[in-house]
């Protein structure tokens, strides 16, 4: 009752605003023509202006799509007592059209609920829907199934099929933000065109001057236009005429301002000054140190920037966490493959939580010297540590209920792997299977070919090593006389995001054997069997097996090696006041977290420096609440055949 209670109050609230929001516009736009809202840059006095006002902006980046949607509201309310008076978010195109055709708008896809928030915050919005946003995000925000329906496909070029599915996406997107434009009476000031385009490598400008005219088409003079790109000797690649150009650096640049600066000028002489990706912090990759910048240089930074009468996106201001599969992976052009970390913590200037920090307050102190501060209270969940789970294994991923319950679809005989795009498959694992043939050598040598991104080998479902794409371990020996059955169980550890976005999954090269004369034999005859390893998936296990304990069949007491495959650990845990928790993945290999069925992402604490995951209130319940951890290598058993994880009240990314 009271909670029904308390779900109308909030629709009234919401009415109300709603009226008292619609009647301001109204009566601007009703007004004289010469009051239209409009937002534009004055070239003679270098300013933005708004309504015919100078103006300058200190935002933050916090895309929606990395907080729960019932957490939104709280985290922008929390950016605006710093004294922001932004919001930047990315759009995520994958996110909105998962599969070709298919469209999705609700829960963490809800943008435009996402944006009245935001107004009713009292913050106006930089959109940037890229199409491709980098955002160390899958594939760069591209989705998956382009590489399926076009083998070939130039993403970020005048390839005509690349165009044909932009103006396809557009149209989805595009009349969803209009009526958001500040034009329209909404909070939507900057539209961005590309990102950072500069520094690809085709400098395509009929593909740029194609993507402006196609994003006017929907903005017209509702919004500005503008282009974001790193300031070196690339920058004027990205530039777009009759397009606003801003630039992007952190604190470890801030002693080149002057010469940033510089390099902005001379692709745009005139017109404000602006960073539009101040990093206060920096991201982080699997098997590398927690990125930690210091708080006080970035506030004095900051003080900098301003100092210059710039306007200012910080990126991230709040960063959230890159749930399920949807981190991505950097390769900086080196051909060294770095997957991104669960959390998107960032070290940003509110914490993965959404919580105040000690940058927090440094940098309001600097804002309150530019801009008026509004007197917002801000109130923060508590964090609980709800103690120990005890899990018990019970399903398995090669064989039985479990593996059918993992499996999408048939499997694929064919003479290749399948990738995962011609699976159809956005993550998660694909298991290939096929028969080896008589070995002639005793070890043999066995070799996979352009491995995406890590195998798990078994023999007759016995464990035999692990290939690496990151490690760029992509050999094994075998023994004669182990089995017939050669399974791989290849996960996507995600694609990569910076620059180039077309990192297809699976296994593209040969899979071979040493003959005794020393040539290859290629295996042939390949069954491909898709694991998304979603939440529904998840749920029917548990429906289904959590009766059940494998304790005895899948682990014996000396080992705590999944020597038969990847296990699904259940375990439940009683909450009687609803907090943040993160969960302590010490101890355990390499797998996926669910609670509830939430997939909460990958953790990897054999590798670091991610040790807890984020477990948000919104996700949990009042009484009894689920943990499935799908383990790929290695339980955590303090205790012989008992295996446990610990719920806590601090985050631990520095392990
Ligand atoms: C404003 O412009 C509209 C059409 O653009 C016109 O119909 C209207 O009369 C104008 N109002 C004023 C106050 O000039
Ligand atoms: C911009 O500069 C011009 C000329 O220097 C001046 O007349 C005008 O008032 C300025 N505009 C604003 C909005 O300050
Ligand atoms: C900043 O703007 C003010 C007001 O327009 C002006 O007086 C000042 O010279 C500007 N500072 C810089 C560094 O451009
Ligand atoms: C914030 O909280 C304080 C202490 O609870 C209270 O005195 C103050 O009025 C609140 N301010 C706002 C803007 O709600």
């Amino acid at each position: 009752m009271s909670s029904h209670g308390q779900v109308w109050t909030t629709a009234i609230r919401g009415l109300v605003l709603f009226l008292v929001l619609g009647l301001t516009f109204g009566v601007a736009m009703e007004g004289s023509n010469s009051t239209k809202r409009s937002f534009d840059v004055d070239h003679d006095n270098d300013t933005f202006v708004l309504d015919g006002k100078p103006f300058r902006y200190v935002a933050g980046s916090f895309h929606y799509f990395r907080a729960l949607p019932k957490s939104w509201q709280n985290r922008l309310r929390t950016m605006r007592a710093a004294g922001l008076n932004v919001v930047d978010t990315y759009v995520e195109w994958s996110l909105h059209n998962p599969h070709d055709g298919i469209y999705d708008w609700k829960g963490i896809a809800d943008l435009e609920d996402f944006i009245k928030l935001a107004q009713q915050e009292d913050l106006y919005v930089i959109l940037r829907p890229g199409p491709y946003i980098c955002a160390e995000r899958d594939n760069g925000g591209l989705p998956h199934w382009l590489f399926t329906k076009y083998s070939n496909m130039q993403p970020r070029t005048s390839d005509p099929n690349y165009l044909k599915e932009v103006e396809i996406w557009y149209k989805q997107l595009m009349p969803r933000m209009q009526r958001f434009l500040y034009g329209n009476g909404g909070p939507i000031i900057m539209v961005q065109v590309e990102n950072e385009y500069g520094v690809f490598h085709a400098c395509d400008r009929d593909y740029l001057n194609w993507l402006r005219d196609e994003t006017q088409k929907y903005v017209e003079d509702n919004a500005l236009l503008f282009t974001t790109d790193i300031p070196n000797e690339r920058i004027a690649c990205g530039k777009i005429e009759g397009v606003f150009a801003t630039t992007d650096f952190g604190i470890d640049r801030i002693h080149e301002i002057d010469d940033i600066w510089k390099m902005l000028r001379a692709i745009q002489p005139t017109g404000p000054l602006v960073n539009s990706e101040f990093y206060p912090g920096w991201l982080t990759h699997w098997q590398e140190e927690n990125q930690r910048r210091d708080g006080k240089l970035v506030a004095e930074a900051l003080d900098k920037i301003l100092s210059y009468n710039a306007s200012v996106n910080f990126y991230m201001f709040f960063g959230g966490t890159n749930f399920g599969f949807t981190a991505g992976a950097n390769d900086w052009g080196y051909g060294k493959y770095t997957p991104d970390i669960t959390s998107y913590d960032y070290d940003a200037v509110m914490d993965e939580a959404g919580g105040i920090t000690e940058k927090y307050e440094l940098v309001r102190n600097v804002i309150k010297e530019y801009m008026e501060v509004p007197d917002i209270n801000v109130t923060m969940a508590s964090r609980i540590a709800y103690g120990s789970v005890i899990l018990k294994p019970i399903a398995t991923v090669l064989s039985g209920m479990g593996r059918s319950t993992l499996t999408r679809g048939k499997a694929i005989t064919a003479e290749k792997p399948q990738t995962f795009e011609e699976l159809d498959l956005y993550s998660g694992l694909v298991l290939y299977e096929t028969e080896l043939p008589r070995l002639e050598i005793d070890p043999t040598l066995l070799t996979v070919n352009d491995l995406r991104d890590r195998a798990f080998v078994y023999v007759d479902e016995q464990f035999v090593g692990t290939l690496s794409r990151e490690n760029q371990i992509f050999s094994l020996p075998l023994s004669k006389g182990w089995g017939n059955k050669l399974q791989l169980l290849v996960e996507n550890q995600g694609r990569i995001n910076f620059n180039v976005a077309n990192d297809t999954k699976g296994i593209m090269g040969d899979i071979t054997v040493q003959r005794l004369s020393g040539e290859k034999q290629k295996l042939v005859n390949w069954v491909s069997t898709a694991m998304p390893l979603d939440g529904d998936q998840i749920l029917d296990i548990i429906n289904k097996h959590k009766s059940i304990d494998m304790t005895d069949d899948v682990l014996n007491i000396k080992s705590h090696v999944m020597s038969n495959g990847p296990v699904v650990y259940y375990g439940e845990f009683l909450v009687g006041k609803l907090g943040d928790t993160y969960l302590n993945t010490t101890g355990w290999g390499k797998g996926v977290l669910y609670v509830n069925g939430f997939n909460l992402g990958r953790y990897w604490p054999q590798a670091g420096p991610q040790i807890t995951m984020y477990v948000p209130k919104e996700l949990l319940t009042l009484g009894l609440n689920s943990v499935v951890m799908l383990e790929y290598q290695l339980a955590n058993q303090k205790i012989p055949n008992i295996a446990s994880v610990e719920l806590m009240s601090k985050a631990q990314l520095d392990g």
